[in-house]
C-alpha cells in the first residue's frame, strides 16, 4: 500500500471467509471458467490419461479442495503417487483424507508450502516415475509474463526432462463475458475483494471503511488481462497499525490480474521452461483450455 500505484497480492485474498467466497464465485453463473474446465477434464479424461501414461507421479500446484484431480485419479493408470500442495494447512490436510477414503491404495504425500517457491518433494515409492505436474483453474493468469516464465521454470525443474504439465488455461474471448466473470449481478466477487481489506483491519488493525471502497473491473485489451480494483468513493486517510495511508478520491489498489491466453501465446510461454505442447483440449466455444505440455530439456 505505501507503493505508487497502491497493490496488494492476490494471494492474501484466501483466509477462511476468501476462500469460502471463491468457492461461491466458482458456482456463479457468469464465473465459466471453473464449471468449463471440470467438463473438459470429464469429456477427454481418457484421451489425456493416454497422452499422460501410465506409472506416474502426479503433483498438483496449488491443490486446494482436490476436487478437479479425482477426474484424472479415475482415468490414469498406474499412478506411483500423488503429491497435493497447497499453503493451508488444516485445508489441504482434510482434503488429503478426505481423498484417501474414496483412493485407499494410491500413495498420497501432502507437501503443505507456498507452490510459486522452491519446495522439496517428500519420499516417494519409485522417485524415477516420471513426474507429471497438474496446475488445473487457470490460477497461472495470476501471474504477469515474467514470473509465468519463472515459475514454469521451476516446475520443469521439478518434473525434469522428459516431465509433463497439465495445465488449464482462460482464453481471451469477447470482453463483456470477461468482464461479467469478474463483475457479477449478486456482488460476490464485490464481496470476495474487499475481503482483503476486512483482513487488513482483522489481522493488522487497519480501519478501512469498506463502504468507501468500491470493487472495480477493467480489461486491458494490450496485454489480455482482467484487472481487478478498489477504488477510493473519497479522499480519506486509512490508519493501519499506527502507519496512515492517503487515498486520493478514484484512486484505486490493484489487487488482481488474470492473464487471458490463446494457445499460440501460451505456448510462447511455456517455450520459455522448454515445455512443447502435446495436447489440447477445449469446450465447443473456446472459453477455456486444457493443455498438456512435455519438458524437453
Ligand atoms: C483463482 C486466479 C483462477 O482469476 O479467475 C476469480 C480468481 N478473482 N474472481 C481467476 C478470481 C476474481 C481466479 N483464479
Amino acid at each position: 500500500l505505501g507503493n505508487n500505484p497502491k497493490t496488494l497480492s492476490p494471494k492474501y485474498f484466501y483466509d477462511e471467509a476468501g476462500s469460502e467466497l471463491f468457492a461461491k464465485i466458482c458456482n456463479l453463473e457468469e464465473y465459466y471458467p471453473t464449471r468449463t474446465e471440470i467438463r473438459i477434464l470429464s469429456e477427454h479424461s481418457r484421451e489425456i490419461a493416454e497422452v499422460i501414461g501410465a506409472g506416474r507421479i502426479l503433483i498438483e500446484y496449488g491443490a486446494g479442495s482436490l476436487d478437479k484431480v479425482r477426474i484424472l485419479l479415475d482415468a490414469l493408470s498406474n499412478l506411483v503417487a500423488f503429491v497435493p500442495i497447497d499453503i493451508s494447512h488444516s485445508y489441504l490436510m482434510a482434503a488429503a483424507e478426505n481423498l484417501r477414503q474414496t483412493y485407499p491404495d494410491l500413495t498420497i504425500r501432502p507437501v503443505i508450502g507456498d507452490f510459486s517457491q522452491t519446495f522439496k518433494l517428500p519420499e516417494l515409492p519409485s522417485p524415477d516415475a516420471p513426474h507429471i505436474a497438474f496446475f488445473p483453474g487457470s490460477t497461472i493468469g495470476n501471474f504477469d509474463p515474467d514470473s509465468a516464465k519463472d515459475f514454469l521454470t521451476s516446475v520443469a525443474k521439478t518434473v525434469g526432462p522428459g516431465g509433463g504439465l497439465l495445465i488449464g488455461v482462460d482464453l481471451q474471448k469477447d470482453v463483456s463475458t470477461l468482464i461479467g466473470a469478474y463483475d457479477d449481478a449478486a456482488g460476490i466477487t464485490a464481496q470476495f475483494n474487499k475481503n482483503i481489506l476486512m483482513r487488513i483491519n482483522r489481522e493488522l488493525g487497519g480501519d478501512f471503511n469498506l463502504e468507501r471502497f468500491s470493487h472495480k473491473i477493467t480489461y486491458d485489451v494490450d496485454s489480455a488481462r482482467i484487472e481487478m480494483h478498489l477504488k477510493s468513493l473519497t479522499t480519506q486517510d486509512v490508519n493501519i497499525g499506527g502507519e496512515t495511508f492517503h487515498f486520493a478520491k478514484d484512486e484505486t489498489i490493484h489487487t488482481e490480474n488474470c492473464y487471458k491466453y490463446t494457445l499460440d501465446s501460451f505456448d510462447a510461454i511455456a517455450a520459455n521452461a522448454h515445455f512443447k505442447r502435446h495436447g489440447e483440449w477445449m469446450d465447443p466455444q473456446n472459453l477455456f483450455a486444457v493443455l498438456y505440455y512435455v519438458c524437453e530439456n
